[in-house]
């Protein structure tokens, strides 16, 4: 979403999950089960992990493999990061916040209301 779309809305970042010095369960739990390599997806991917356990908390791996259909790994070959999002989903699913009310999250969540919903899964040329 281009930066203009979030005027005036509160922003969390990877780096905002953590607290007191302490990773978040779901970077802890991507540290744990190895789902990450080089780091460069993990940011998006957390986030998008996040989005998805407030709307889904015990996300089926189908559901998890459909949440991460616009975020791209190079390294794992996305088995590690399934692993690690059902892990995170078991730790705090009971105790995750949902969604703010009227927040937009999924991979829609920039669209002008009553826009054509993107396809779920990017269509790469070649
Ligand atoms: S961990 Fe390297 S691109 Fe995902």
């Amino acid at each position: 979403m281009l930066a203009v779309h979030a005027d005036a809305a509160e922003v969390t970042t990877a780096e905002g999950l953590a607290e007191g010095g302490r990773l978040h369960p779901i970077q802890q739990a991507f540290v744990d089960r190895h789902g990450l390599q080089c780091g460069f997806c993990t940011p998006g991917i957390l986030m998008t992990t996040l989005a998805l356990l407030r709307e889904t908390p015990s996300p089926d791996e189908r559901q998890i493999r459909e949440a991460l259909s616009g975020n791209l790994c190079r390294c794992t070959g996305y088995q590690f990061i399934v692993e690690s999002i059902q892990a995170a989903a078991e730790m705090i699913a009971p105790t995750i916040e949902p969604a703010p009310v009227g927040m937009p999250v999924g991979p829609d969540a920039d669209a002008e209301p009553g826009a054509t919903p993107r396809p779920a899964k990017p269509e790469w040329g070649g």
